[in-house]
C-alpha cells in the first residue's frame, strides 16, 4: 500500500515537472518569437520604468510619458493610482506602440493598499505568519483591483540599527523570524498562480544590507564580512527567492566598495548563480545615477556597470535608455546581456497573463467592490490589535473599566492622518480611524470621554514640518506651551484616568528619516511629566516606528502599550485592547535599548573573549560601559500579556542525538492569570563551540499558542541538523557536531535551557 502512494507521489510530481517545461518552452518560444522582432531601442524600452509622473484621468495620451511609450521606450511605470488611470496607460502602450507591447504597472504597496495594515515592523510583532499572509493577500487583491500588477515589498533588510528610520518597513533584526515573514509576504502577494488577476509580483529588496547603513543613516555605506552578510543578513532575501519572489529590486548603499546596483559579485555570483534567482532584477529610485555621487563613474560607465552587474530594469534615471546603445556600439556591453536582461522582463510580463490579457488587471468592477471593503477593514483591525506590544502594565491597570471618565491627551490621539504609518501611499488618510473615534465609539455610551492635545510634536516647529510631511500634518498648536499643557490638565483633573497617546509620528520613521535620539520629543515628555503630576494614573499609547529609548516612561508610568502605526482601523483596534476586548499578544521583533549609546544592541551578538558576567554591571577589562548595564530595556521576543504564562522545564526526547536524528524539545506553558489569552514560545539554540564564533543565542522555531485561564500546553519542537547549519570560515553551510544549548522561553532573555550533544 505504501509502496503504491509513493509511486502514486513519484508520478504526481514528475507530471508537474513535465507540465511546468511545457509552460516554460511556450513562454520561451512566445518570447524569441517576440524579441526576433524587436529593434534595439525596443529591447531597451524594456528596461526603462519611469515614474507616473504627470498622468490625468482622461488624459493620458497628452502625459508627459505617452510619447515616450508610444516609441516603445517604456517598459512598466510605477505608482500610478486608480484603474481608470492605468487602463488608459495600458491602451496607449498595446494601441500605439509598433509591438503591443504591455505595461507592468508597479506600486510600493507595503502594508497593505487603501485597507492599511500595521507597518511591517508591527506586523512582524504578530509572530503570526497566517496573518501576515494574509495581509500580504487583502493588499494584493486591493492593489490589483485598482490595476497594479507589481509590488516593491517584501523590504526584508536586517535593522539592528533603530536610530535607521526605515526600521519601520521591515521585520527587525532576526534572521529567523525576517525569513518567515519574507516567505509569508511573498505567498501572500504571488498566491500559486500569478497570472491570476488578484495577485501581484513580488519585488524583496533591498539586496541588500540596507538595513546596515553606517551609525544608521539612510543611504550611508555598509562595509561587513561576507561571514557576517551570509550569517546575519542574506538569509531573509534568500526566503524570499526560495518562496519564488518573481523580482528584486538592488539596494542603495555600497558593500565592499562597490554600490549595490553595480554589484556583480552581489547580483549575479550570490543572487543568480548560488541562489539561482530566475526572476528579473530592478534598480532602487535612480539607483544607476546615484553610482556617480559615488564616485565610480559617469553616468555611461555605470550603466553599462550595472547591466553587467545583472540589472535588468532601470527605475527612473533612464541610464539604460540614453546610453546602452552608445556602449553596445563601443564594446563595453554585449548583445547578449541587454537580451537577456529585456527577456527577464518580458518572462515577468509573459508569468502576470499581460500578453494574453493587458487589461487582466483593469477591471473597473473590481475596483469598485474588492477595493477598503468592510471585510478588509475588520480583518486589518483584528491584525492591527495583535500586533500591539504592552510593554509594561504595572498593577493591572489595563484593561481600563468601561464606565467613569477617561481623559485623552497627546498630539496623536486625534490625527487620522498619522495613523497608517510611513509608506501608505494608497491609503486615504482622511477615512483612517484615530484614536479619539476608536476610543468614543469602543467605550460606549457609559464612558466619558475627553480629549485635549496637551502638546505639541516637538518644540521645535521645523523638526514637527519635517516630521509631518506628506499629508500628515498634526495642526501645530501655536499658543504658549503652559497655556496648552494647562488645558489637558484641566481635562484630566476629574477624569479616572488618563490615556496619553504620545511618541513619534508616522513620518519620523520611514525612508530618510533617521534620528540620531530615538526617545520621546522634549515637549511630549513634559507633557507626560504634568500628566503624572495630577496624581492620576497615565496609561502611555505609544506611537513608534522603530524600537525606542523609554527608559525614563518605562519607570515613571504604570502602563505603555506600544502601538507602532496600525493603519487604516487603528482607533478601534488599539481601543479593542485598552478595553480588553482583545487580550495583547505582539511581541517586538527587535531590541529596545535603555540609551542611545548602547546602539547596536542585538540579542544574537557574539560572546567576546570577555564577556560581562552573568546579571552583573560594571567589571573592569570585560566588554561593558561604565555607565549602563548590556542589558536592553526590553529584549527582542518580548512581550507582556492581560494574563500571565509560566513555563516549565525544557524536556528533551535525548541528551545525545547523531547524524540526521531528531530531537523533541518540549516545555509546558500554562496560562496562570485570570484571562485566555495568546503567547509565543521562542526557541533558542547556542551553538557552544565551533570552528568560527557562534552567537551567544539563534531563534530557531516559534509558535503561538492560546491557553484559557488555568490551561496547560505541552509546546513541542521538532530539532534536525537543518537548525544548527550555519556558513563557516569558508562559507560553506553546514553543521559541527558538539555541544548545544536548547532554550525556550517567552522572549529571548528569559529561557529555560537544556543541552544535548550532537555527534556527525
Ligand atoms: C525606495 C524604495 C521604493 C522606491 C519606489 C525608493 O526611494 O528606497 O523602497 O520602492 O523608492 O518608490
Amino acid at each position: 500500500m505504501q509502496s503504491l502512494m509513493k509511486k502514486l507521489f513519484f508520478a504526481c510530481c514528475l507530471l508537474m515537472v513535465v507540465q511546468l517545461q511545457a509552460q516554460d518552452a511556450k513562454m520561451k518560444s512566445f518570447i524569441d518569437n517576440l524579441m526576433k522582432q524587436m529593434t534595439l531601442d525596443e529591447k531597451l524600452g524594456q528596461l526603462n520604468l519611469p515614474g507616473a509622473g504627470d498622468i490625468v484621468t482622461g488624459q493620458a495620451s497628452n502625459s508627459g510619458i505617452a510619447q515616450k511609450i508610444a516609441e516603445g521606450k517604456v517598459g512598466g511605470l510605477f505608482n500610478i493610482k486608480s484603474v481608470e488611470k492605468i487602463k488608459e496607460v495600458q491602451q496607449l502602450a498595446v494601441t500605439k506602440s509598433r509591438l503591443k507591447i504591455p505595461l507592468i504597472f508597479g506600486m510600493d504597496v507595503i502594508h497593505g493598499y487603501r485597507t492599511v495594515f500595521p507597518i511591517p515592523l508591527g506586523l512582524s510583532s504578530t509572530w503570526d505568519m497566517q496573518l501576515v499572509e494574509r495581509s500580504a493577500r487583502i493588499a494584493a487583491i486591493e492593489a490589483s483591483a485598482d490595476g497594479i500588477n507589481w509590488t516593491f515589498s517584501p523590504m526584508v533588510d536586517i535593522a539592528r540599527d533603530p536610530r535607521w528610520g526605515r526600521m519601520a518597513e521591515g521585520s527587525g533584526e532576526d534572521v529567523f523570524l525576517g525569513a518567515e515573514i519574507a516567505k509569508a509576504m511573498v505567498k501572500g502577494y504571488q498566491g500559486s498562480d500569478l497570472s491570476k488577476n488578484n495577485t501581484i509580483m513580488a519585488c524583496v529588496k533591498h539586496y541588500a544590507l540596507y538595513g546596515a547603513a553606517e551609525a544608521g543613516r539612510d543611504y550611508n555605506t555598509t562595509d561587513m564580512s561576507r561571514i557576517r552578510m551570509y550569517n546575519e543578513h542574506f538569509p531573509p532575501y534568500k526566503a524570499a527567492v526560495d518562496a519564488g519572489a518573481g523580482s528584486v529590486m538592488a539596494s542603495f548603499n555600497e558593500i565592499d566598495g562597490v554600490p549595490a546596483t553595480g554589484n556583480k559579485w552581489l547580483l549575479t555570483d550570490v543572487l543568480r548563480k548560488q541562489w539561482g534567482f530566475k526572476g528579473f532584477l530592478v534598480t532602487d529610485y535612480t539607483g544607476i545615477n546615484e553610482m556617480v555621487d559615488h564616485g565610480i563613474g559617469d553616468l555611461k560607465t555605470v550603466s553599462a556597470r550595472a547591466l553587467d552587474a545583472g540589472i535588468d530594469m532601470d527605475m527612473v534615471g533612464e541610464g539604460f535608455l540614453t546610453t546602452l546603445k552608445a556602449s553596445l556600439k563601443e564594446g563595453k556591453v554585449s548583445q547578449q546581456l541587454i537580451d537577456a536582461a529585456c527577456r527577464r522582463i518580458l518572462e515577468a510580463k509573459y508569468k502576470l497573463g499581460l500578453f494574453e490579457d493587458p487589461y487582466r488587471y483593469c477591471d473597473v468592477k473590481r475596483a469598485a467592490t474588492e477595493v477598503y471593503t468592510d471585510a478588509h477593514r475588520k480583518e486589518a483591525r483584528e491584525i492591527a490589535a495583535q500586533s500591539f506590544v504592552l510593554l509594561k502594565n504595572e498593577g493591572n491597570i489595563l484593561p481600563l473599566k468601561r464606565g467613569g471618565k477617561i481623559a485623552l491627551v497627546g498630539p496623536l490621539a486625534d490625527s487620522r492622518e498619522n495613523m497608517p504609518g510611513t509608506w501608505s501611499v494608497a491609503a486615504e488618510f482622511g477615512k483612517a480611524i484615530s484614536l479619539l473615534e476608536g476610543l468614543k465609539a469602543v467605550a460606549g455610551s457609559n464612558t466619558q470621554i475627553v480629549y485635549a492635545k496637551g502638546s505639541n510634536l516637538d518644540y521645535n516647529a521645523k523638526f514637527e514640518a519635517d516630521a509631518t510631511m506628506f499629508g500628515k500634518n498634526l495642526k501645530r498648536d501655536e499658543r504658549p506651551v503652559e497655556q496648552i499643557i494647562a488645558e489637558a490638565v484641566a481635562a484630566a483633573k476629574d477624569a479616572d484616568v488618563i490615556v496619553a497617546a504620545v511618541g513619534e509620528s508616522a513620518e519620523m520613521s520611514g525612508e530618510a528619516s533617521s534620528r540620531s535620539n530615538i526617545d520621546i520629543p522634549q515637549a511630549q515628555k513634559d507633557l507626560l511629566k504634568a500628566l503624572k503630576a495630577t496624581g492620576k494614573p497615565v496609561v502611555i499609547v505609544l506611537f513608534a516606528g522603530r524600537s525606542m529609548v523609554i527608559t525614563e516612561e518605562a519607570k515613571e508610568y504604570p502602563a505603555i502599550l506600544n502601538v507602532w502605526f496600525p493603519g487604516s482601523e487603528a482607533g478601534y483596534a488599539i481601543a479593542d485592547v485598552l478595553f480588553g476586548d482583545v487580550n495583547p499578544s505582539g511581541k517586538l521583533s527587535a531590541t529596545w535599548p535603555q540609551n542611545i549609546g548602547q546602539v547596536p544592541l542585538f540579542y544574537n551578538h557574539k560572546n567576546t573573549g570577555r564577556p560581562l558576567g552573568e546579571g552583573k554591571w560594571f567589571q573592569k577589562f570585560r566588554s561593558n560601559y561604565l555607565d549602563v548595564s548590556n542589558d536592553p530595556l526590553y529584549p527582542f521576543g518580548y512581550g507582556l500579556s492581560y494574563t500571565s504564562f509560566s513555563y516549565g522545564n525544557v524536556v528533551l526526547s535525548s541528551n545525545k542525538a547523531k547524524g540526521n536524528q531528531k530531537i523533541t524539545a518540549t516545555v509546558a506553558v500554562t496560562n496562570t492569570g485570570k484571562t485566555a489569552g495568546k503567547e509565543v514560545v521562542q526557541l533558542y539554540i547556542r551553538d557552544v563551540v565551533g570552528s568560527v564564533t557562534r552567537p551567544v543565542k539563534e531563534l530557531k522555531g516559534f509558535q503561538k499558542i492560546s491557553l484559557q485561564p488555568g490551561e496547560t500546553k505541552q509546546v513541542s519542537f521538532t530539532i534536525t541538523p537543518e537548525d544548527l547549519k550555519f556558513y563557516n570560515y569558508d562559507l560553506k553551510y553546514d553543521w559541527e557536531a558538539g555541544e548545544f544549548h536548547i532554550m525556550v522561553g517567552g522572549n529571548s532573555r528569559d529561557v529555560q535551557k537544556a543541552s544535548i550533544y550532537w555527534d556527525k
